[in-house]
């Protein structure tokens, strides 16, 4: 019997890679919410997550697995989740939610491992840890946690947006102070693959294994794209270096899974 899978977000940038990546080889359904280019596809439910009931999806679909992988409304997203964990509770099924390495966003002095205590500044942050440690009070084996970095590659929003500045010669904006990881979507799609296939649950920390200034990627990546002479805004946000960047310790992947911000560069591809 094929797995079903919901993923929630779907016709996002994150949810359609993993549509895409799992549809061959499970029963895999998912939402959309603006992008009404999925309103065909017999796969997709229209969700909007302010208006609509999650059970009423839930229900629909029976998933035996659902991703989260959405934005939206945060009093929403957190309601949303809030009945994600009833739904759990009560049926056999898995939650692997798509979340940040700005839980740790208030350290900054030390990268963060899977068991750190969360801290965060942001709303966004908080929002994130608010949803996790909703999770973390679930019977261990029903969730998973996937903490993810910036997110590059050649079709991602980040890419694209560096293009349309190159192009029209705007400066972009460098953290000269920020040590980061990053990852790309191939790689964490493969990751997310690899942790559906094996049953996993737990935190993950699904990015670089090292760590780089967030001013020489973005330096080094313009390069690979192509001969352009960028206006860099140097942005500093403190005086010393700042870390954001979530690490494996605990839960390793296997090698195969795991990647470089160098050869994350060398994924992007030359601009015509
Ligand atoms: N991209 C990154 O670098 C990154 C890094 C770390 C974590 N994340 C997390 O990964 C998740 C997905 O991010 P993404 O970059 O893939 O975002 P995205 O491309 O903006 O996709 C967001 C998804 O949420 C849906 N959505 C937005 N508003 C909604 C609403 N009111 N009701 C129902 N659905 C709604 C969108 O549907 P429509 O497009 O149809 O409107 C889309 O499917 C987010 O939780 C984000 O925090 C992303």
């Amino acid at each position: 019997m094929k797995k079903k899978i919901l993923i929630l977000g779907a016709s996002g940038f994150i949810g359609n890679s993993l549509y895409k990546e799992l549809c061959n080889y499970f029963d895999t359904y998912g939402t959309y919410y603006s992008n009404k280019s999925f309103a065909e596809n017999k796969q997709f439910l229209s969700y909007d997550i302010e208006e609509d009931d999650i059970f009423q999806i839930l229900e629909k679909v029976r998933p035996d697995f659902i991703i989260s992988a959405l934005r939206g409304d945060f009093t929403a997203q957190v309601q949303a989740h809030t009945h994600l964990m009833e739904y759990l509770s009560k049926h056999n099924c898995k939650l692997y939610f798509i979340s940040s390495a700005n839980v740790f966003d208030a350290y900054s002095k030390f990268p963060s491992y899977e068991t750190d205590k969360t801290l965060s500044e942001s709303i966004y942050g908080r929002l994130k840890i608010r949803i996790e440690n909703m999770m973390m009070r679930m019977p261990k084996s029903k969730t998973a946690i996937l903490r993810v970095p910036m997110v590059f590659g050649n079709t991602s929003p980040r890419v694209k947006e560096l293009k349309t500045l190159l192009d029209s010669n705007e400066p972009i904006e460098v953290f000269p102070n920020l040590i980061i990881n990053v990852t790309n979507d191939d790689k964490l799609m493969q990751q997310v693959h690899y942790l559906i296939n094996q049953d996993k649950y737990g935190i993950y920390h699904l990015g670089s294994t090292d760590l780089v200034h967030h001013e020489d990627f973005i330096k080094e990546l313009i390069k690979r794209l192509g001969n352009f002479h960028p206006l860099l805004k140097k942005v500093y946000t403190t005086n010393e270096d700042r870390y954001l960047a979530a690490l494996p310790k605990k839960n390793k992947l296997p090698k195969n899974l795991r990647i470089t911000f160098q050869e994350i560069i060398d994924h992007h591809l030359m601009v015509d």
